[in-house]
């Protein structure tokens, strides 16, 4: 059996969340590859809005094991309060349902103060916009290989491996002539590490490459591909790979057990943070969709850039990262336009505009030609549409669709 690999198609926040729940509710584990919380994803529970960040997304399926993999990072104070609104909403992730890899690399507020000095030193051209979670600096002292694992928590001289940390961005931030950050606030978060995350770390990995054949696994990509660190808009990109690929490296999952990679994209496109947008909307109807489509970043409250949807961009997209369907996502956002466009070869196309997505049993006449048009420029089949924010809102084009194929 191979397993699906959920990736944003764009710019982040295309709705993954809801579609990776949707495939949990079938699945054994939940296996989150790269970013950390930078991420926001959006999870209906009987109509209460929840927000995660860095735990998976299959946190809502009561059965599946969430693992976080070894290509992510994690904040240990964000990922306290993460599990304390999950308790409070009635979810309890026990260590059994939710596992770290231990080569996970954490965030100390050091590296929160590097992303700062970074992008607050940086001229409004050259900042990247960034979510200013210490991401990137975390993948830098990563890279460094100085970075201080989940796995390292319980080892006798994790303190001083995070004086070395402190000393380390101190050297920087001095340079920059800003403040110091303070070893007493890094190691109080050492401490909740330790005291939070250390339960939860898992050295095992013979349990995918065992039960690859039985156990339903779904891998979980945070960001879209259009921000992966090699492959996106360099510099305008995020820190880690968002590509599909980065599942076999990001988890340990056996290659050869992944795909297919479903392609998670919005009939409109947004951008948080800088970067080039060619098809961007800086007016009425741009405003229109952010509204619409309540366009407001779910882990800095920033508001989104929006524009049309550009096929260039997204065909780049589904032929690098090999993608074998799209879930098509907020297309009820456009209800009501007269028209709509999408960018193709260059071009602006125009579509008549839907007044809403169904009509009886079928899509909407004009909605079914702009989708059967995405097919045919993508080359692939649009497998389901989300028709509303509920995890119950889903339009199955291809029914059948096999996410786990043999
Ligand atoms: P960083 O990941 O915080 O370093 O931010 C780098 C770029 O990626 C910025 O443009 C962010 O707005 C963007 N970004 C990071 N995570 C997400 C996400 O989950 N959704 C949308 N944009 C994101």
């Amino acid at each position: 059996m191979r397993h699906p690999i959920v990736v944003g198609l764009q710019y982040g926040d295309e709705g993954k969340g809801k579609i990776t729940d949707t495939l949990a509710r079938q699945a054994d584990f939940v296996i989150r590859f790269n970013g950390g919380n930078n991420a926001g994803h959006t999870l209906w529970l009987e109509g209460k809005k929840l927000v995660t960040h860095s735990v998976p997304s299959g946190v809502l399926s009561s059965h599946a094991v969430n693992f976080i993999g070894a290509g992510c990072v994690l904040d240990p104070v964000a990922f306290t309060k993460e599990l304390e609104e999950l308790v409070a909403a009635g979810v309890d992730l026990g260590p059994e349902r939710l596992k770290i890899d231990f080569r996970v690399h954490l965030i100390f507020p050091l590296h929160r103060n590097l992303d700062k000095a970074r992008e607050g030193s940086a001229t409004a051209q050259q900042s990247i916009g960034t979510t200013l979670r210490g991401i990137g600096p975390t993948y830098s002292t990563k890279m460094d290989r100085i970075g201080v694992r989940a796995g390292d928590l319980l080892e006798p001289d994790v303190e001083e491996r995070v004086e070395k940390l402190v000393r380390h961005a101190n050297f920087t931030l001095k340079g920059l002539g800003l403040p110091e950050t303070e070893l007493k606030e890094n190691l109080e978060v050492l401490a909740l590490a330790k005291s939070l995350i250390s339960k939860h770390v898992s050295r095992e990995f013979a349990p995918f490459y065992k039960s690859r054949a039985t156990k339903k696994c779904v891998l979980e990509g945070a960001q879209g591909i259009l921000l992966d660190l090699d492959h996106g808009s360099y510099p305008f990109v995020t820190s880690s790979n968002t590509l599909g690929a980065y599942a076999a490296v990001g988890t340990p999952f056996p290659l050869g057990g992944l795909g297919p990679v479903v392609g998670v994209a919005k009939a409109y496109l947004t951008r948080v943070g800088n970067g080039p947008f060619p098809t961007e909307l800086k007016n009425e109807t741009g405003e229109r969709i952010r509204q619409n489509g309540g366009e407001f970043g779910a882990t800095t409250g920033r508001a989104r850039r929006t524009g049309w949807l550009n096929l260039d961009e997204l065909r780049a997209g589904v032929q690098i990262a090999d993608v074998s369907t799209i879930v098509l996502t907020k297309s009820d956002v456009l209800c009501g336009e007269k028209e709509v466009f999408a960018l193709l070869d260059g071009e602006l196309k125009r579509f008549e505009g839907w007044p809403s997505l169904t009509e009886g049993s079928a899509l909407h006449p004009n909605f079914e030609t702009f989708v059967a048009f995405i097919e045919k420029a993508m080359g692939i089949p649009v497998c389901a549409i989300g028709t509303g924010p509920d995890r119950t809102d889903v339009y199955w084009r291809h029914k059948d669709y096999n996410f786990w194929p043999t």
